[in-house]
């Protein structure tokens, strides 16, 4: 397919703030949002609503978060010039859209959503037979459907929600006449990022590298991470394919040093802090400067907040014409 340059092709995106952002969410998503600015009319928002639905028992974390996932997004790059960054709350359409969506939403729908079972039973210490819970993915569509864009970009594992989006849309112009476009996924292909102790990062494992650590903090975190268990000593020779540090070179490093870290490994010539010796340099090209323009943005809250103030401002003025057309077609 041809590069997409149609600045007027809308792409929508939301992310919950669940707590800090690591280099796995860089990798997989954020840096993709990135890019996607030079070609699209970009909404990106923090869907706190959605934060609730399992996260409902204690909020006290929920505004800080917010404000966390806001710092790191700018400080990776979006940029409110260009796209219009927003807060779900701020913007109540979404709510409003919601409701009606569900007039006409079969349960069977919700029910048979893979992550709504899944979650509900392997998520402990949470109740989440609750209504909000099962209207996650209703929720979702409504964020998605209020903006009609052409593109979602998401990973793998929100399609199931992509696809009840469309379905209702399909169900809403059915009843109601032509109104709500089907948007598409985008899918990002990323590769895997290992965490510091060689499962897949996340938050859960607290195995992560944070947008928000320091140079000398990522530095250490790296040299201490897991390698080929079987390089116990530094004159046993490795295998590079079952290390996670070598995942990360695939990602980070030139394939010149790709190469010659792998032939070091499988002979021995080199030692694991070598190997790391080269991946590191090229992390903190990436997370140094993240680092430091987060450090100058939290120390303007108000800068933030203003932003946010903004971006809603324009996503409601979207929102409110299709509240519009919608409300006219269901003739309330
Ligand atoms: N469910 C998404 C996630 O957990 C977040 C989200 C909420 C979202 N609303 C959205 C993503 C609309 C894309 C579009 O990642
Ligand atoms: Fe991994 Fe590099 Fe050590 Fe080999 S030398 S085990 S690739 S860290």
């Amino acid at each position: 397919m041809d590069r997409q340059t149609d600045i007027t092709k809308r792409v929508l995106s939301g992310m919950q703030p669940s707590g800090l952002l690591h280099l796995g969410n860089l990798v997989g998503a954020l840096q993709n949002w990135v890019r996607l600015q030079d070609n699209y009319d970009c909404f990106f928002f923090v869907a706190d609503w959605h934060a609730l639905t399992s996260g409902y028992a204690d909020t006290s974390a929920l505004k800080n978060n917010i404000y966390n996932v806001l710092a790191d997004w700018l400080a990776a790059g979006l940029d409110p010039e260009r796209s219009t960054i927003f807060v779900q709350s701020m913007v109540k359409e979404h709510a409003e859209l919601h409701v009606l969506l569900s007039m006409i939403t079969p349960l069977s729908w919700l029910e048979r959503v893979p992550t709504y079972k899944e979650k509900q039973e392997n998520v402990r210490g949470k109740d989440l037979g609750t209504y909000g819970f099962l209207g996650y993915p209703l929720l979702q569509s409504a964020d998605i459907l209020i903006y009609r864009p052409e593109h979602v970009p998401v990973g793998v594992d929100q399609l199931p929600h992509l696809e009840i989006t469309r379905e209702i849309a399909r169900r809403f112009n059915h009843f109601y006449g032509d109104v709500l476009s089907e948007p598409e996924g985008l899918l990002t292909k990323y590769p895997k990022v290992p965490g510091v102790d060689g499962r897949k990062m996340s938050k859960s494992y607290d195995n992560c590298i944070y947008l928000c650590d320091p140079p000398e903090v990522v530095d250490k975190k790296i040299k201490t991470m897991i390698t080929d268990p079987a390089r116990a000593r530094r004159t046993d020779p490795g295998d590079p394919h079952v290390c996670p540090v070598f995942d990360l070179h695939k990602i980070f490093s030139a394939d010149k040093e790709l190469d010659s870290c792998a032939e070091g490994c499988r002979t021995a010539e080199i030692g694991c802090i070598d190997c790391k010796k080269v991946l590191i340099p090229h992390v903190l090209d990436i997370l140094e400067p993240i680092y430091i323009k987060r450090q100058e943005l939290i120390k303007h809250p108000e800068d933030l907040e203003s932003v946010v103030r903004k971006g809603s401002q324009k996503a409601i003025t979207v929102a409110s014409q299709t509240m519009e057309v919608v409300r006219k077609a269901m003739q309330i």
